[in-house]
């Protein structure tokens, strides 16, 4: 089994604010992050995913049929503000832990029309929102 990683971009907005916590406790808990107005991140994506050596090909993966599934479940977050326009992250919230959920539930809903044969097996999403912070969904842990 060969793993290969894929590097995506985009860019979106969202405020952290759980709806079921009082406003006092949201301002504990996200500090800045809860500001009303909200703030911007550029979110770097990288998708790896498992799946045999192919002989003739010499690659594990297409990667044009990759690009373009990721290409599209990316394209509804991307300049978005996840908050108002993400139908999912209008009752839970848009941290990035979430965002990653929200990626692979939208990922595997997708997989099998771009890759019939079963392989490559989504294997790991890990999203950088910042610098400092970054999060991975691993196949075990959905
Ligand atoms: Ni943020």
């Amino acid at each position: 089994m060969i793993l290969v990683t894929r590097r995506y971009r985009f860019s979106a907005s969202h405020r952290l604010h759980a709806i079921p916590l009082s406003d006092e406790e949201n301002g504990r808990l996200y500090g800045k992050c809860n500001n009303p107005f909200g703030h911007g991140h550029n979110y770097e994506v990288e998708i790896s995913v498992r799946g045999p050596l192919d002989a003739r090909s010499g690659q594990a993966v297409n990667r044009g049929a990759l690009d373009a599934l990721v290409g599209e479940v990316l394209q509804a977050f991307d300049r978005r503000n996840l908050n108002a326009e993400i139908p999912e992250f209008q009752t839970i919230v848009p941290t990035s832990e979430n965002l990653g959920r929200e990626l692979w539930r939208r990922l595997e809903q997708k997989w099998h029309g771009a890759f019939p044969s079963g392989w490559p097996a989504l294997e790991k999403i890990r999203i950088a929102e910042t610098a400092r912070n970054i999060f991975e969904v691993v196949a075990q842990n959905v």
